[in-house]
């Protein structure tokens, strides 16, 4: 398999790194404050969803918890220097997103049960544990080019939950959602979401023709 031209170490693309997670924490704080903050105040449009959630909240409370954790894990985990200096931190808190996943997914399937979105749900979380036990037996391994392309597209299934939000104040995205048409998109941003890192994990082999 190539090697990793997204997130190698010492690559001098730290540039790209470091702007690349500007640019996802900017997204995740306009959709916290764009869905979730407007969700908690009672926004109009969202109030037949906000009353769903609230009859949710007995599997969505560990969902929003593990979810968070897996969210904010990826910065810290990603960062050459943070692993080089913690690596028994780096392990440690690599467990803890592995169980955040499975229990993110096993809530989320729970959550979708008896409700349209179901067959999309059920795929988004089995590309989260695949890609994350992956990750987690590529690091078991040693393979740790491997492992670091895993959890790439691991994390980019943890971030469709930005993603998959970020147009919710457009109402005619809104008004589809909870419908047979929720179930696809969320097929479609997992898929393009690894689609995505997979063409960042090769981008020099996708742009340079070998001598
Ligand atoms: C970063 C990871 C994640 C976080 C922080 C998170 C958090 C949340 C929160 C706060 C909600 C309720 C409010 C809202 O919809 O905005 C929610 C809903 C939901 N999430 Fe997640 N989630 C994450 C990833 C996932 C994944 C990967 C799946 C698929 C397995 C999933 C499945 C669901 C489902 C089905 C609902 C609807 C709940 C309902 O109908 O009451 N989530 N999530």
């Amino acid at each position: 398999m190539a090697s990793s031209t997204l997130l190698a170490p010492g690559s001098g693309r730290s540039g790209f790194k470091t702007a690349l997670w500007i640019s996802l924490g900017l997204t995740a704080l306009f959709v916290l404050m764009t869905s979730e903050v407007l969700l908690v105040t009672d926004y109009p449009m969202y109030h037949a969803y906000r009353l769903q959630v609230i009859a949710d909240r007995h599997f969505l409370i560990p969902h929003t918890l593990c979810g968070v954790i897996a969210l904010l894990a990826g910065p810290l985990q990603f960062s050459s220097r943070f692993r080089e200096r913690h690596l028994k931190f780096h392990r440690i808190l690599g467990r803890l997103y592995v169980i955040s996943v499975f229990i993110g997914s096993f809530t989320g399937i729970a959550l979708a049960a008896g409700r349209p979105g179901l067959p999309g749900t059920s795929m988004q979380a089995a590309a989260w544990m695949v890609c994350t036990t992956a990750a987690f037996i590529t690091a078991r391994n040693r393979q740790i080019v491997q492992h670091r392309q895993w959890m790439a597209r691991s994390y980019a299934v943890t971030f469709t939950f930005v993603s998959s939000r970020v147009l919710n104040l457009w109402p005619r995205y809104w008004s589809h959602l909870g419908d047979a048409f929720a179930a696809v998109g969320v097929i479609a941003f997992t898929l393009a979401s690894l689609l995505i890192v997979d063409i960042g994990l090769n981008w020099r082999e996708l742009t340079t023709r070998r001598a």
